[in-house]
């Protein structure tokens, strides 16, 4: 049972994440893993059972139960934002694995209906609680405005789901289930004025599954400067590679081998993170739920906006065209 003041939670899913999210949340104070809702009566009963939680087969259930205060979401990308309004419908806070949505039009409900109910939906990007974001953060303040932004990612493997991450209607279009690689870049540049994408998915079948995909997302950004993101996936190549810069008028942050660099005419340093302790996500989504100011709003914009980016690079790819977004 919860005790006095505490937030009763409620988990929807129950794989890798849904255990990841579980394991951190029922060791934090000030929150009570009270029930799972899972499709999976395996997995889902073996979340249950490690955590003492019930075990619910339909997450609507979950959601209309009157003493869950907040849903953890850690479905596949195509129920996001279903789930995510109809829980913030019902009043519940939502903490949620990216992508916020599959379509736009359930991301802006879904941020519109968190703030007109009064509730939080915080979503589960990382970098607002990595210490070296916020360190490239303060340099890309710092260095003059942005030139270019490049990311490219190579990868032999297709994940430990293949039918479930390489497959259009379930995951969506490689740029929002690598979202990832988006919302980063967002945060630091802003939003976007256009984007042009292109497709090539290999064997892509009745069901939307596809064996290897070439795609490429390019963009304006609104306060000047270009990006790009580049991904192939199932590719015939021995090892992943990838590959990240910000070209910035006074120098350029270089991703090598996991460590960030400062390149300039001056010469090359070693991008230290900073040294001050951020919270985790679970811990900021507790605060957030005690009504302690946070600023999930924020960041629930920039993921609105990462998923326009990568929306709009489907609906190029598939029209043929360069999508403008009226922001
Ligand atoms: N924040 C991060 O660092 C991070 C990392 C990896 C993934 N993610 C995101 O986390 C989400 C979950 O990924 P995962 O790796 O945990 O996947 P997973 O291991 O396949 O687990 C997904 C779970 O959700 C259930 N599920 C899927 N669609 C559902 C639906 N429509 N209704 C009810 N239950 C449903 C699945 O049931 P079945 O077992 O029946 O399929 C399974 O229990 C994805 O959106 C992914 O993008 C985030």
């Amino acid at each position: 049972m919860a005790s006095d003041g505490e937030k009763s939670i409620g988990i929807i899913g129950s794989g890798g994440m849904a255990n990841h999210r579980a394991e951190r949340f029922h060791q934090l104070e000030g929150c009570h893993l009270r029930a799972v809702a899972s499709r999976n009566s395996e997995t889902g009963n073996v979340l249950a059972d490690k955590y003492g939680m019930q075990y619910l087969p339909d997450w609507r259930d979950l959601i209309s139960r009157q003493e869950i205060d907040a849903v953890v979401i850690c479905t596949h990308n195509e129920s996001h934002g279903e789930i995510a309004i109809a829980a913030l419908e019902a009043g519940k806070h939502v903490f949620m694995e990216y992508p916020l949505a599959r379509n736009v039009d359930q991301g802006e409900r879904a941020v519109t209906i968190a703030k007109q109910n009064g509730v939080v939906l915080r979503l589960t990007h990382s970098e607002n609680v990595s210490p070296m974001h916020a360190r490239l953060r303060e340099l890309v303040r710092d260095h003059g405005h942005l030139q270019a932004s490049i990311f490219t990612r190579l990868t032999p493997g297709r994940g430990a789901h293949p039918e479930v991450l390489f497959n259009l209607n379930i995951s969506g279009p490689p740029a929002l289930f690598f979202i990832y690689h988006v919302y980063p870049v967002i945060d630091l540049f802003g939003p976007v004025k256009w984007v042009e994408g292109s497709a090539l998915y290999e064997s892509l079948r009745a069901d939307q599954s596809y064996q290897c995909t070439v795609n490429t997302v390019n963009v304006a950004f609104q306060n000047g400067g270009i990006g790009q993101w580049f991904w192939a996936g199932g590719i015939n190549i021995q090892r992943a590679e990838e590959y990240r810069r910000y070209i910035l008028a006074g120098g350029t942050l270089i991703q090598q081998e996991g460590a960030w660099l400062l390149s300039s005419r001056s010469g090359i340093e070693e991008i230290k993170p900073a040294d001050r302790p951020l919270p985790s996500l679970e811990e900021l989504f507790c605060k957030d739920i005690a009504g302690e100011v946070t600023n999930w709003q924020q960041h629930a914009e920039i993921a609105l906006q990462a998923i326009r980016v990568s929306l709009a690079a489907e609906q190029s790819a598939q029209e043929n065209r360069r999508v403008f977004l009226n922001l």
